[in-house]
């Protein structure tokens, strides 16, 4: 069994940031009593701070979509999460039809085999059938505690009706389920779109304003009255917009949101990469931001995750309109090194960092303290930083399959070694050659 000291970093995790020792047996942290090998490796940290792995709550590897599959799969995706000092991805099944909902996750997980982060999923719900409700308790058994619906993408058949949400929150209340929502008001979205189709309005910032913010407010209102009504535990995914997290504040839901609502807006669309910025919920006007902000600081918005989809430019630049580009953006790479690169610059609180980027998605999914944690008996997944390397520069090092970073202009620190399960993923910025991850079971807190 392996075993490591990481002598004087700084180590943060979401309850403590103090310089010290942490000791690694095989693939967990341990308490420093128990240190019985003399050849255990000591390193040195000095000056370098120590966080928890990342989970990225939010990620998808490989998915179908009109004209094929987003570039990154499990693979490629988990390669470049690792870089980012991701160690966990959450990600999501993918309902076929005439599919039960078991045999959409044991097909995910087959496809997430793949994976050098470990993994969970959840389940997307895409259509409401008696039989698909029966399941769940199945699947919570078996560590599937999340379900995901959308309220838009009818023409994709991917969308539930606010009726049929209901429905299917009250089943996940009964048995403690958490309802994850994807909230675009799918009737305001179409007679938005309507108008500039109609005119033949087709350029990328039409994208935005076709999924206006109105869409979000609304979705995120008529699922707080649901959640009040049913007693579901309720989180909204990509929460993108100031007045979408107002509502889902006043509404008690748990939130979400990711780099690109927080550094990005939707003046991006009116640059010559327009197209490239193309994702749902869009971009949006850059005052609404520093509620985001507002949001995240005071961890109203719990967790950080990254809607991680990306393409190649080639697909997204030569599409006329914007209703057939691809959507969606990578991030699952760059996420972390962003908001440390911001946090140090701000002077933030680390601790903070540690809970919004791990820690509370551990907790919220069920997989607390087994991860996002430095307690002794903590699977030992870590990232060791310099924080004093320069933040620009980092572009051409990205490992994602996708040739376009839609962060490329920002800070950015990257960690210089990456611990997964006691296990070196990245030494000295290199990704080393090791085990694939494991599926993580959620339970129910
Ligand atoms: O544009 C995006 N975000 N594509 C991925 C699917 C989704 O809605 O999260
Ligand atoms: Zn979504
Ligand atoms: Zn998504």
């Amino acid at each position: 069994m392996s075993e490591y000291i990481l002598r004087n970093g700084r180590v943060i995790d979401g309850e403590s940031d103090e310089v010290r020792d942490l000791l690694i047996q095989g693939e967990k942290i341990t308490p420093f009593e128990q240190l019985n090998n003399p050849d255990a490796e000591t390193i040195d940290c000095s000056g370098k701070l120590i966080f928890p792995g990342v989970i990225d709550p939010h990620t998808h590897m490989g998915i179908p979509i009109k004209s094929g599959f987003s570039l990154d799969d499990f693979a490629s995706g988990s390669k470049s999460a690792i870089h980012g000092g991701v160690t966990s991805i959450l990600d999501f099944s993918i309902l076929e039809a005439g599919q039960t909902l078991v045999d959409s996750i044991e097909q995910r997980k087959e496809a997430a085999a793949q994976s050098l982060c470990d993994f969970g999923i959840h389940c997307n719900v895409t259509r409401l059938e008696e039989s698909l409700l029966n399941e769940i308790p199945t699947l919570i058994d078996h560590g599937i505690t999340s379900f995901k619906v959308f309220t838009t993408y009818a023409e994709a058949k991917m969308m539930l009706s606010y009726e049929e949400i209901e429905v299917l929150a009250t089943h996940l209340a009964k048995h403690g389920g958490l309802l994850m929502v994807h909230a675009e008001d799918n009737t305001t979205i179409e007679a938005a779109g309507k108008d500039y189709y109609g005119r033949g309005l087709a350029e990328a910032k039409y994208h935005g304003m076709s999924r206006p913010v109105e869409a979000e407010v609304t979705a995120i209102q008529k699922i707080g009255g649901i959640a009040q009504r049913t007693g579901c535990k309720v989180y909204i995914v990509h929460v993108s917009s100031g007045p979408g997290y107002l509502e889902g504040k006043k509404q008690g839901l748990l939130m979400e949101t990711c780099p690109q609502y927080l550094f990005l807006d939707d003046q991006d669309y009116l640059s010559p990469d327009g197209n490239m910025f193309v994702a749902s919920p869009p971009l949006r006007p850059k005052a609404g931001q520093s509620d985001l902000w507002d949001g995240l600081l005071s961890e109203h918005i719990s967790t950080l995750g990254t809607d991680h989809c990306p393409f190649h430019s080639h697909d997204k630049a030569n599409v006329d309109a914007f209703e057939h580009i691809p959507n969606g953006l990578g991030g699952v790479e760059t996420s972390f090194p962003l908001l440390l690169a911001h946090f140090l610059e701000k002077d933030y609180d680390l601790s903070l960092l540690a809970r919004i980027t791990s820690q509370n998605s551990a907790k919220i999914f069920g997989l607390f303290p087994q991860k996002g944690s430095f307690k002794p008996g903590s699977d030992a997944d870590l990232i060791i930083v310099d924080p004093t390397v320069p933040a620009n520069g980092w572009e051409k090092e990205l490992l994602s399959k996708s040739d376009w970073c839609a962060f490329s202009n920002l800070p950015a620190i990257f960690p210089q070694d990456v611990m997964r399960r006691g296990e070196w993923m990245i030494q000295a910025g290199k990704l080393i050659d090791s085990e694939r991850g494991k599926f993580l079971a959620a339970s129910i807190s």
